[in-house]
């Protein structure tokens, strides 16, 4: 096929490295998934004969699911590892497991690990497709192209120009490095917000604007994405260290109704889960109808399908 448009990159192991075609070409993809899979069969053939691995070296419930329920949408064969709680580390025992699993004839590998890098470093070792389902405090790919297609879903479809805010723990958040690189890709304006120490000083460099300010943000924001305190990265066995209190926290930066209607129009509202409800986020506003919580994770299934389908079409130029 000639006119098949194909990613610039053989594997998903960040949103850098990607182009804004990149990403249209996923999203535009990941449209058509959606349609099948709100059809009453919801299973296509496109990788029949395609094994996927899961190798999950850090602890997932959503996005594991995410991919396994693509993987099986697509007709593909699945298997899965988990090394929560083990000793397994980057390095000549990664390569081992992985060559191990891919002895057995596997054809893809989804990974979730805890070292930034584990996935570059694989990559320059295994010769199939990696796609990156979260490497530590770094990067989150897939959820930044689900983020960034229920974004378009819910604000239209050119988001050049849409003031989108990333609220709460920026600096342990892969989660919010991947969105900040889609979000300027596709031409928004980008602001974090957060206590200053949890915004790393870097943000300029990376075009994007800071406020310690949640009602200021509010009031500027098209779409605020609302992000866990990631407790269990911060050090210290998961004890609050960044900030006095997490009630203080939640006093600055939570979210609630009554911040929320201060703006002059829907403010759209987005959470990656797992949720902390009370903390940055009330159960009135993420079940409020401004909030596209449940819309996101519709979208990871379908996003998830066209990442895998589009890197089992890649052919080298
Ligand atoms: C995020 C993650 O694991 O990085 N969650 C997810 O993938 N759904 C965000 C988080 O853990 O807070």
């Amino acid at each position: 096929m000639t006119d098949f448009k194909q990613l610039s990159q053989p594997s998903l192991l960040g949103i850098r490295g990607l182009t804004r075609g990149d990403i249209d070409l996923i999203h535009a993809t990941a449209k058509e998934f959606k349609d099948v899979l709100n059809r009453p069969i919801k299973k296509v053939p496109s990788l029949r004969d395609f094994t996927v691995a899961n190798l999950f070296f850090e602890d997932s419930t959503r996005t594991r699911l995410s991919f396994e329920l693509a993987e099986k949408r697509l007709s593909a064969d699945v298997v899965n590892f988990s090394a929560a709680g083990s000793s397994v580390k980057k390095g000549e025992t990664l390569v081992d497991t992985v060559n191990n699993i891919l002895a057995m004839k596997v054809d893809m590998v989804v990974m979730r690990h805890p070292h930034p890098g584990a996935h570059h470093f694989l990559a320059s070792k295994v010769k199939v497709p990696i796609v990156n389902a979260g490497d530590g405090t770094h990067e989150h790919p897939t959820q930044a192209l689900l983020d960034t297609f229920s974004l378009r879903e819910a604000l239209g479809h050119d988001l050049n120009g849409k003031n989108i805010a990333i609220v709460g723990d920026i600096k342990h958040s892969r989660v919010a490095l991947s969105n900040i690189l889609a979000l300027k890709l596709l031409g928004a304006n980008v602001r974090v917000c957060g206590p200053q120490t949890l915004i790393p000083k870097h943000m300029d460099s990376l075009g994007v604007e800071v406020s310690h300010d949640l009602d200021d943000t509010i009031r500027w924001a098209d779409a605020l994405n609302m992000l866990r305190i990631q407790l269990e990265r911060q050090g210290d066995g998961g004890s609050v260290r960044f900030f006095p209190t997490l009630r203080e926290y939640t006093m600055r930066f939570g979210l609630t109704m009554e911040r929320l209607t201060q703006a002059d129009r829907d403010v759209v509202v987005m959470h990656p889960g797992p949720i902390n409800r009370g903390v940055e986020i009330t159960s009135e506003v993420a079940d409020c109808h401004q909030a596209i919580i449940l819309d996101q994770v519709e979208h990871g299934v379908a996003v998830r399908m066209a990442v895998l389908y589009m890197l089992s079409q890649h052919r080298p130029d």
